[in-house]
């Protein structure tokens, strides 16, 4: 039975994250998305916010469930029994940023991580941009899913 963590801030879940679970899902018997504290961001949903918009979204994928973790991610994939990482690539800065983290996590516990190239026509979807895009007013419907963006335009 094989086991996958899909690490993420994902604040806010966007569509190119639902490109990767899902995916996922299709390749592996269980997918565990974790929302994992990274201390180089800042939050906008709240954790349990976000868990719960998780839930909502994957509701349909029998073999995916969606927790939360405030400690190392290596930590939470050995209580899981995960045997991997799966993390979606967008470009080469991607690759760059998650490669020493994937290296770290290998020299941890010994879990691998596994690299998911994200669909093209979604890999210029940031949950980064998304944030900048809405806090000057912009539309950004085009990239998150429709609970999200009601969500969002409820923060407002
Ligand atoms: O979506 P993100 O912010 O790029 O995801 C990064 C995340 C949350 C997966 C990463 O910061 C992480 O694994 N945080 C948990 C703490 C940890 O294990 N840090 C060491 C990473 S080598």
């Amino acid at each position: 039975m094989s086991t996958v963590v899909c690490p993420g801030s994902f604040d806010p879940l966007t569509l190119g994250h639902v490109d990767i679970v899902r995916r996922a899902a299709r390749i592996f018997d269980e997918v565990i998305v974790c929302v994992a504290y990274n201390p180089r961001k800042k939050g906008m949903f709240e954790v349990g916010e976000r868990v719960a918009i998780m839930e909502e979204e994957f509701k349909d994928l029998p073999n995916v469930s969606v927790d939360s973790f405030s400690g190392l991610l290596v930590d939470f994939c050995s209580q899981k029994n995960a045997v991997a990482v799966v993390k979606g690539i967008r470009s080469n800065e991607d690759y760059e940023y998650e490669l020493p983290m994937a290296h770290v996590n290998k020299r941890l516990t010994g879990i691998d991580t596994i690299f998911l190239p994200t669909s093209p026509g979604l890999s210029f979807i940031s949950s980064t941009l998304v944030k900048e895009v809405f806090a000057f007013g912009g539309d950004t419907s085009e990239f998150l899913p429709a609970s999200v963006q009601q969500k969002l335009l409820e923060k407002k």
